[in-house]
Parts: structure tokens; sequence; C-alpha cells
């Protein structure tokens, strides 16, 4: 008999547990209260610098950002009053940019000039109370989150007066942060796959977990009574940050001949190497960014030159070579406009090299509204620690002075496209141009 009830209750133990669990992605939704999770000022009082890190950082902004308001409401909500399918997907943009209002069930969260707690964005205590991810592939806000006294984290046997600290392994892997930067949308389409892109690479392989280079660890307090020790610098810095940007890509060019007689051709290899990043660049909100190559030459008078990229025949190529067409259509269901035709697609110099992979809607045209996003073009960005090699071959022009002619290569970024940005008044900073790296050489011409 004794030995049956235990039986019995080793069998259901592991039930009883996982019935403990807390509910992650979409069964967590409404589960919770503002009042279950603590502000981050409450946290500020002892953690003083990771408090001012995290305020400067995307993280605290997730929610009130400028671009983030106006795609969510102007965009994405009034998609989804016209097709109430949509209405999900566009609820679970707050499971990752307002995680305490999406487990609060306060959905669509009041605007960020209400100042609600839905402002916290991705907040200490939403981070710190994760338990776990569900599934074996982590995205959609798969995190689940059990708040309360305990906080977790990645060191052992922390003391603190205001909490308890346990450590979990899962605060020093990738896929803590894939919870978020790995999202599918309804069509089933990766519209952000940083994490899987990582693993793939040779920064997963290696096992260089994100932390590495965006909470990387410098010798400091991580709490004003701590001891000394290297502590996680809670810096998130990304594509907001041009310091982060710049370099990512190194690049170098030569030309094939350094003399050129005067009827003959200049041939030019750019190659382009992606020594920074840990995954794909871009990455994240690929449908939003843009980067391209734009090659000019200066002649010994002076007369400058723009340099097309050559075609390398690939499918899909058309949409990695900048031009002027209309792109963006769909905008005009949630601008409730049917007359709107789009505006350009990339507002960059045509000819130009783009490193992109399109997003494109159901009908096939290029799209930046990711939830209704059918399926993905040609994928030519720059992977991990790859390169990348660009060919200019340029028939000298007729006007051209004898003498030296200096070529320069610049990379340059957009955090989003600014023909959309200029359209919906997305504020100047959300489009401007990031230099990421430039490169020079030279020819001379000859009678
Ligand atoms: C009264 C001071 C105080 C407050 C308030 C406070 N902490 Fe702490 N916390 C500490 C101390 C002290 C430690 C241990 C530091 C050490 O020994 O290195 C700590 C450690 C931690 C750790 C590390 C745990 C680990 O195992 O890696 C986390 C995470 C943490 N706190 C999160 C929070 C969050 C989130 C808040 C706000 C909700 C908060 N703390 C508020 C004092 C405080
Ligand atoms: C996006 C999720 C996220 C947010 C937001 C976040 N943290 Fe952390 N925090 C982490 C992770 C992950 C680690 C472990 C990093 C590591 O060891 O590489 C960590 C580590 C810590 C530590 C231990 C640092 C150390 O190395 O000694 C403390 C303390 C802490 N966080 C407090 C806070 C406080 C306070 C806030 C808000 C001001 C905050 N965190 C916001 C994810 C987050
Ligand atoms: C709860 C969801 C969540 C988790 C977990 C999370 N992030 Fe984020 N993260 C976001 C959101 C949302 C943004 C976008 C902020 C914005 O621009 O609106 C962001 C922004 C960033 C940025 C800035 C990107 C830019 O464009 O400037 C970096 C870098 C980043 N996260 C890295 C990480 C790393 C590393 C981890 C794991 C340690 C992590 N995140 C965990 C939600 C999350
Ligand atoms: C080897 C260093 C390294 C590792 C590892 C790494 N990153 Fe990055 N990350 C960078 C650099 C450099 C940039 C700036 C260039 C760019 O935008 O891609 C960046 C940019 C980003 C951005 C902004 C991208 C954009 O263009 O909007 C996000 C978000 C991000 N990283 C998240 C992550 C996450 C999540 C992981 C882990 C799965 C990770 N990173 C791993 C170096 C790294
Ligand atoms: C699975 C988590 C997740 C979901 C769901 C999600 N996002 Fe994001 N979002 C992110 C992360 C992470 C970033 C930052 C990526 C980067 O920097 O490249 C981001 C970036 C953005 C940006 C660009 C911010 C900037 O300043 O560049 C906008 C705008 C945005 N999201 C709006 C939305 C809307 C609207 C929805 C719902 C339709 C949504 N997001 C759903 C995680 C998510």
């Amino acid at each position: 008999m004794v030995r049956i009830l235990i039986l019995i209750f080793t069998l259901t133990l592991p039930i009883l547990s996982a019935a403990q669990q807390a509910p992650a992605g979409e069964e967590a939704f409404g589960t919770r209260s503002y009042d279950d999770y603590e502000r981050p000022e409450a946290c500020q009082s002892c953690h003083v610098d990771i408090y001012q890190q995290w305020t400067q950082a995307m993280m605290s902004q997730a929610y009130t950002h400028h671009w983030d308001e106006i795609e969510y409401f102007d965009l994405a909500v009034r998609h989804a009053e016209k097709v109430p399918e949509l209405k999900g997907a566009v609820d679970g943009c707050n499971g990752c940019h307002a995680p305490l209002a999406y487990l609060a069930g306060d959905v669509p969260p009041p605007r960020p000039a209400e100042n609600s707690r839905a402002n916290e964005s991705v907040s200490c205590d939403l981070c710190h109370t994760i338990t776990h991810f569900k599934g074996d592939v982590p995205f959609n806000f798969s995190y689940a989150s059990k708040p309360g006294r305990l906080k977790y984290g990645a060191k052992e046997g922390m003391k603190s007066p205001h909490h308890d600290t346990q450590y979990l392994e899962v605060y020093t892997q990738a896929e803590f942060c894939g919870n978020c930067h790995n999202e599918k949308n309804p069509y089933g389409i990766w519209v952000k796959s940083t994490q899987l892109e990582w693993k793939e690479g040779p920064y997963g392989q290696e096992g260089v977990p994100c932390h590495r280079c965006h909470m990387p660890k410098a010798l400091g307090r991580n709490a004003k009574m701590a001891q000394e020790d290297m502590v996680a610098q809670h810096l998130f810095n990304g594509a907001h940050d041009p310091g982060k940007i710049a370099g990512a890509i190194e690049l170098r060019m030569h030309p094939l001949e350094r003399e050129v007689p005067l009827d003959e051709v200049v041939v030019l290899k750019v190659q382009l190497f992606n020594g920074k990043a840990g995954h794909k660049v871009p990455t994240g909100s690929v449908e939003d960014r843009i980067m391209w190559l734009h090659v000019t030459a200066e002649d010994s008078e002076g007369n400058t030159f723009h340099l097309p990229v050559d075609p390398k025949g690939f499918e899909g190529e058309q949409y990695t070579i900048a031009s002027d067409e209309l792109a963006y259509s769909d905008m005009a269901v949630p601008l409730n406009d049917p007359a709107f035709k789009g505006v350009a697609r990339d507002g960059v110099p045509v000819g130009d090299r783009i490193f992109r992979m399109p997003y494109f809607d159901p009908d096939g045209v290029m799209t930046i509204m990711q939830w209704n996003t059918e399926s993905l073009g040609v994928d030519y960005r720059i992977g991990p620690r790859e390169t990348k090699i660009e060919t200019f071959t340029w028939p000298l022009p007729d006007d051209i002075a004898l003498g030296k002619v200096v070529f320069t290569a610049r990379l340059n970024y957009k955090k989003l496209v600014k023909p959309v940005a200029d359209f919906l008044g997305v504020p100047e900073d959300e489009s401007e141009t990031v230099p990421v790296n430039y490169a020079t050489t030279w020819v001379e011409i000859y009678d």
C-alpha cells in the first residue's frame, strides 16, 4: 500500500510542478497585473549603474520610441481594425514591446503620452522573473515570467536585502534573447531571426552568446553595496548606436589595373567583410533597414562620377540594386486611402548595391509591415564572418581628365528607408544616414 502511494506520488510530482510553471507566450496574455511587477525605479536605489545603462538602451524605450508608436498605432492597430484576423498578431506586438501590458491583458495599451506602466517597456523585473521558455526554439515572446520576491540571474549565491536570488542557466544563453529576437508572423514567415542566424553561424557554433557583444563584462559593482566583480553591462547597443554600426563591415577596394588608357574600362573589386556582428547585417527589423554601397570617382580636375554596381545575375537581384520604383502600397489599407500607390522603394542613388532581404506582401509588393509579409525574397545580407565581393566595371567617360582618378566606396546604413519615414512623418533620426565604413583606391589614366 505504502509502495503504491509512493509510486502515485512520484508519478504525479512532475505533473504538479509543470502545473506550477508560469504560462508562456500567448497563454500568458492577461494572466498578471501591473502590480505584480516592481518598477525599474525600485531597482535603481541599489543597482545604480545598471539602471542608468538601461534607461539609455532601446530596451527601456521599446514601447515609447516614436517610430514604434507610429507603426503600432497608425499601421498595425488600424490594419487589425480592417482585417480582424490580424488582431492576435497585433496584440502580440506588446508581448515583446510592452510585456507588462500584454501580461496584464491591457491592449492596445494607453498611448505613451498617458504615462501608463506600459511605458516601462522591457523592464528589469520582466527580464529577471523569466524562468524558462516554452518549446525547443524561442520565438514570439515564448518566455515564462513568474514575478515575485525571487529574482533570477546568471550568478550563483548572490545575497540582497531586497530580494532573493537564484542562478538559472537560461540567463547565460542566446535563447533567452531569442524569445523576443525571433518572430514568426501570421503567415508562418520568420520576420525576425537574429538568434537563429546566430545559431547557424560561427558565433553560435563556438558558443559566444549575444551577451558577449551586447552586455559586455567590466570590473565594477552591480549594486552599490556589492563587492567589485566582473559585471554584465546593460548596454544593449545596436542599430540606434552609430558606434555599434560603425566598422561592423570592413571595406577594401582595388583596381585590376593601375594604369588605364583613355579608351579602356576600369574594373574595381570591393570586398565587404562582416568581422564584428554575431549575425547577419542587417538583422532584426530587416523590413525597415537599408545598407547600401555607393562608389564614386574623382578625376584630376575635380570632376566626380557615380559608378553603378555590376549585376551578378542571381534570382531576385533587382531588389538588391537601387531603383526608383514604388513599393509599400499595402499601407493603403491601414491608412484608409485606396488611391495610395506607394512611395519610392529605396530612396538611395539608383544603381547602388543594397544588402537586404526584401519582405513581400500577399500581392508580391515590398512591405515594411512585417505582420503583412507573405514571403521573403533573396537573402543578400552579409553573414557573420562572411565576405562578399562586388565588381564595378566602368567605361571611362569621354570628358575624363588625364592623370590620377581617385575612387571612394562608402557603405551606409539607415534604420528606416527614407521615403517611408518621410511619408509617415517619422522623426529624422530614424532615417538619417549612418556611415558603416569607406575605402579608397586610384588609377592613372594615360593617352
Ligand atoms: C536594497 C538594495 C536592492 C534593491 C532595491 C534591488 N536589489 Fe537586486 N541585488 C542587490 C544586491 C546587494 C545583490 C547582490 C550583489 C552582489 O553580491 O554582487 C543583488 C543582486 C541582483 C541580481 C543578480 C542575481 C543573480 O543571481 O545573478 C539581480 C538579477 C537583481 N539583483 C535584480 C534586481 C531587480 C530586478 C530589482 C528591482 C525589482 C532589484 N534587484 C532591486 C540589492 C538590491
Ligand atoms: C532584456 C533583459 C534584461 C533587462 C531588461 C535587464 N536585465 Fe539584468 N541581466 C540580464 C541578463 C541576461 C543578465 C546576465 C548577463 C550575463 O551574466 O552575461 C543580467 C544580469 C543582471 C545583474 C547581475 C550583473 C552581474 O554580472 O553581476 C543584475 C544586478 C541585473 N541584471 C539587474 C538588472 C536591473 C536592475 C535592470 C533594470 C535597470 C535589469 N537588470 C534589466 C537581462 C536583463
Ligand atoms: C522581452 C523581450 C526581449 C528580450 C528577452 C530581449 N530583448 Fe532585446 N529588444 C526587445 C525589443 C522589443 C527591442 C526593440 C526596441 C525598439 O527599438 O523598439 C529590443 C532591442 C534590442 C537591441 C537594440 C537594437 C537597436 O535597434 O538598437 C539590442 C542590441 C538587443 N535588444 C539585444 C538583446 C539581447 C542581447 C538580449 C538577451 C540578453 C535581449 N535583447 C533580450 C525585446 C527583448
Ligand atoms: C560578435 C558580436 C555579436 C554577437 C555575438 C551578437 N551581436 Fe548583435 N550586433 C553586433 C554588432 C556589431 C551590431 C551592429 C551591426 C548590425 O546592426 O548588425 C549588432 C546589432 C544587433 C541588433 C540591431 C540590428 C539592426 O540592424 O537593427 C540587434 C537587435 C542585435 N544585434 C541582437 C543580437 C542578438 C539577439 C544576439 C544573439 C542571438 C546578438 N545580437 C549577437 C554584434 C554582435
Ligand atoms: C517576438 C517579439 C516581437 C514582436 C511580436 C514584435 N516585435 Fe517589434 N521588434 C522586436 C525587436 C527585438 C526589435 C528590434 C530589432 C532590431 O533592432 O533590429 C523590434 C523592432 C521594431 C520596430 C523598429 C524600431 C526602431 O526604432 O527601429 C518597430 C517599429 C516595431 N518593432 C514594431 C512592432 C509592431 C507594430 C509589432 C506587431 C505587429 C511588433 N513590433 C511585434 C520584437 C518584436
